[in-house]
């Protein structure tokens, strides 16, 4: 069966994204603009939307990837767009998440509120299911996955309940 063979530059999609957010920032503090922190607030939020839709959208390829069988055309453009979509969205928009996030906090004082305690903890839990989808696109890219649809279907709800945590944690901050 003919397969596509792609370069290896598995790097490069993710470099390219911090690389502009890095720049961003670079042009931002230099700039110094008396709303510095609104406009860090907006770029944390626009990193915020690319990991979100990233985490909702993996677990639901990995449901339909579970109908494929191992070896198809089908099986092999699912690990192509899994991969992609971890590398050059996923991954780089975690981390623009986290460092303007964590300065943010930094420069509003905010270390001590209780919400953003909350707030990290949710997003903790967020990172660690992370780190495990990048566990099962490795499973699928080595035709190694066991796990079953099901499995996925009800995993695939766990990004969306811990996201409704998280905005409300941080727009109406309870406590
Ligand atoms: C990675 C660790 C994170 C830290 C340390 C962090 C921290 C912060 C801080 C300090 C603010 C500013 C709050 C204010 O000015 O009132 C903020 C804003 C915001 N964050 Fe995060 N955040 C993180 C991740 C996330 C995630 C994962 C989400 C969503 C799933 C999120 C959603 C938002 C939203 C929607 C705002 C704007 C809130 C508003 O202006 O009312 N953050 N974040």
């Amino acid at each position: 069966m003919e397969q596509r063979v792609e370069p290896a530059r598995p790097w490069l999609g993710a470099a390219i994204a911090l690389a502009i957010a890095a720049a961003l920032l670079a042009a931002l503090v230099l700039w110094q603009p008396t709303t510095l922190y609104l406009w860090l607030k907006a770029l944390h939020v626009i990193a915020v939307i690319a990991w979100m839709a990233g985490m909702l959208y993996l677990p639901r390829l990995f449901v339909y990837h579970c109908e494929a069988e191992i070896g198809s055309k089908q099986s092999e453009t699912f690990k192509i767009m899994e991969r992609r979509l971890l590398r050059a969205i996923i991954n780089p928009a975690m981390v623009v998440t986290w460092v303007l996030g964590l300065w943010l906090a930094w420069d509003a004082g905010l270390f001590r509120s209780g919400w953003l305690h909350a707030k990290l903890a949710l997003v903790l839990a967020m990172s660690a299911l992370h780190g495990m989808f990048v566990r099962y696109v490795r499973d699928f890219a080595e035709d190694r996955n066991r796990r079953s649809q099901r499995f996925y279907r009800i995993i695939n709800e766990v990004p969306t309940l811990l996201m409704i945590g998280i905005v409300i944690l941080v727009v109406v901050k309870p406590f």
